[in-house]
């Protein structure tokens, strides 16, 4: 789902794409927000990144956990499908 329609880049922020920042280093919503750009121009995702804030957290830990664990690279294709979810909920509720 998309989470930030308008960030710098021109290229919408969705669920999936926050995921994608965790795989890649972002442990807190305030990487992802470095990281993309997200919720810097007209301001009107901040509540749904803000939202999601536990999530990334939960995420970042399951991706050390899985790093430590199995040394393997996090996510895997299901817990992509089960993190993009996860995203997706809490931004909704
Ligand atoms: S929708 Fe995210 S900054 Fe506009």
């Amino acid at each position: 789902m998309y989470i930030c329609s308008c960030r710098p880049s021109d290229q919408p922020l969705t669920s999936g794409g926050v995921v994608e920042q965790v795989a890649g280093g972002a442990s807190t919503m305030a990487d992802v927000i470095e990281r993309t750009g997200a919720g810097t121009n007209c301001g009107g995702c901040a509540k749904s990144l803000s939202k999601a804030k536990k999530t990334v957290a939960r995420l970042a830990a399951e991706r050390d956990a899985a790093a430590g664990r199995r040394g393997a690279t996090w996510p895997t294709h299901d817990e992509f499908a089960r993190a993009d979810s996860a995203v997706s909920k809490a931004v909704l509720a």
